[in-house]
């Protein structure tokens, strides 16, 4: 098990994780620039008709050039927590594959699994790792909710979550999925969560306040979360805060790394 092990454990030095993010974001534009990005631009509008109502800006940074987006925005919170080490690596709630396929751009040894519950987005995210030449390493797999992954317990280095819980309206689904993240990560791995921070009065998504507090009773469609409901969900696993700055745990997006110190 990598993640256990304290040889190359320590993170990639900031100079060559800065210069592998140059890289990666340089390929990124090159591929959005290019003839088969367009093609995946029209398969992606044929299999999403209604696509066209979104607001151009939202479909260019949520769909079609996620993987930008996730370079610029997700990888620099992530790859402190990446180490020479961490070869597998689980992107829990997937969707169209942009932040899995970031991740593996970044890090040439990270082989990703990706799992969502949305088959469309499973298809899409195949095509997107096609083209962006990381198909060899990202799998991506449709699973249906409240369904065990499948993957056996330990099967992975580190976890990675981003903009899912606050989907996940069901506390028992809740507790499920941060469950079924805890159970396949290595003892010693690490889990890393990137959410709209329930303990902040704004919701970013709705953009109101006082949303959070009062979320079932404003007849929620986004419940937000946090490090300490997350942790709470985990028991009796045991998650301690790892390598994050305590400011991180109380800013209006939260993004955080726990590290599996006890299996329940
Ligand atoms: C906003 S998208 C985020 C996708 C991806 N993580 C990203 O950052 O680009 C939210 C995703 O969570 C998935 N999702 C919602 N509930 C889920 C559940 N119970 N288990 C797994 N995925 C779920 C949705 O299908 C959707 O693809």
């Amino acid at each position: 098990m990598s993640a256990s092990k304290d040889s190359g454990n320590a993170p990639m030095s900031s100079f060559l994780a800065t210069s592998a993010l140059r890289a990666a974001r340089q390929k990124a534009a090159a591929i959005a620039a290019s003839g088969e990005h367009r093609q995946f631009v029209e398969m992606v509008r044929k299999r999403f008709p209604n696509s066209s109502s979104v607001p151009y800006e939202v479909l260019q940074r949520d769909y079609l050039r996620i993987v930008d987006h996730h370079l610029e925005h997700l990888l620099p919170q992530l790859q402190r927590y990446i180490t020479p080490a961490t070869r597998r690596v689980l992107d829990f709630g997937c969707g169209s594959g942009g932040s899995a396929i970031a991740l593996c751009m970044v890090f040439p040894d990270v082989q990703c699994q990706g799992t969502d519950i949305d088959p469309e987005q499973i298809e899409v995210a195949r095509e997107r790792a096609r083209l962006y030449g990381v198909a060899d390493r990202c799998e991506f797999r449709h699973v249906a909710e409240n369904q065990p992954l499948p993957f056996p317990d330990g099967a992975f280095d580190l976890s990675q979550c981003s903009s899912v819980l606050e989907y996940v309206l069901d506390t028992d689904v809740r507790t499920f999925c941060v469950r079924e993240m805890v159970r396949t990560v290595a003892n010693g791995g690490l889990l890393f969560f990137s959410v709209p921070n329930r303990i902040y009065p704004f919701e970013i998504h709705k953009r109101k306040w006082g949303w959070n507090y009062f979320p079932q009773r404003l007849g929620a469609t986004i419940i937000d979360s946090s490090y300490w409901e997350i942790r709470k969900l985990a028991l009796p696993s045991i998650l301690r805060l790892h390598n994050t700055a305590r400011v991180q745990l109380i800013r209006p997006w939260t993004n955080f790394c726990l590290k599996k110190v006890r299996a329940q």
